[in-house]
């Protein structure tokens, strides 16, 4: 998931990627956005891609910065926010040196620390958390290895359902998700095509409270519809409650 990869699919990011801001249920992240926004506080978008979020951010807050080390994602979001005045898009690996960007009173990162090396999503976490002004609000929305597990728990419901019984039903189901026991142990799946790092949700609070010197306010679940999440989108009426989810962590630096 290096930026070649990003750059290979951003004619198509619209069509396959299923964004928190656009796809989770009862508009979560605008929500909890809105509860830290202020046109006199200023905001970050750490992996913003085509930009999405960015003109709603710039309507809630005073200046908004939208970083990305992929030019074709930002190229889309450059498009998106044209005629924007209070929207700052910059290309920066967020890996590396983040010292050169702006402190800010309010960070949110949807789904962008996906990397499966260890090692990069610290320098990522870390690197975002120093951003944050003190008193600052960090939002930060991914995957959940909770809600992985779960969603095959419910497409075995579903075969037994259709009449399986519980054996053929655990038999019939196909965990391409799960590669081997080693990246299992550390959280990491294949979504699409690509190894995608999730998080457990106590795994969140500890990186939060001893990588990146946060006080964790809340962990929120993001819910998005059993559509958006099963191979096959014709999912019965029967599947509801409780939906599939991606964590969100609400922070705050001292
Ligand atoms: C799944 S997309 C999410 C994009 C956007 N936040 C959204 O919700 O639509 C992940 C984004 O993280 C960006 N990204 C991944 N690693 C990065 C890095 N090291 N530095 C900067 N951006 C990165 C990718 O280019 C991509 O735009």
């Amino acid at each position: 998931m290096d930026v070649n990869y990003w750059n290979g699919f951003a004619s198509e990011y619209d069509e396959y990627v299923i964004d928190a801001f656009t796809y989770g249920r009862s508009e979560t992240v605008r929500r909890m956005v809105e509860r830290f926004a202020s046109p006199e506080k200023s905001a970050a978008d750490f992996g913003c891609g085509p930009g999405k979020a960015l003109p709603y951010l710039a309507e809630k807050f005073g200046v908004v910065y939208g970083y990305d080390f992929s030019d074709k994602l930002l190229e889309i979001a450059r498009r998106r926010c044209e005629g924007i005045q209070n929207v700052r898009i910059l290309q920066a690996d967020l890996t590396q040196a983040a010292e050169r960007l702006p402190a800010v009173d309010f960070i949110i990162s949807l789904n962008a620390v996906l990397m499966p090396a260890l090692e990069k999503r610290l320098d990522f976490l870390r690197g975002m958390a120093s951003r944050l002004k003190p008193g600052g609000h960090l939002l930060l929305n991914v995957p959940s290895v909770e809600s992985l597990l779960y969603s095959y728990f419910r497409e075995i419901e579903w075969y037994r359902r259709d009449g399986f019984s519980p054996q053929a039903a655990e038999d019939a189901i196909e965990p391409f998700c799960i590669l081997n026991p080693e990246q299992t142990a550390r959280g990491v799946f294949i979504r699409g095509t690509e190894p995608t790092k999730h998080y457990l949700r106590e795994e969140l609070l500890v990186l939060a409270r001893e990588e990146m010197g946060l006080e964790v306010l809340e962990i929120l679940k993001m819910e998005y519809d059993w559509k958006t999440e099963m191979e096959d989108e014709q999912t019965p009426e029967w599947m509801g409650e409780p939906y599939p989810w991606d964590w969100l962590l609400i922070a705050q630096k001292a």
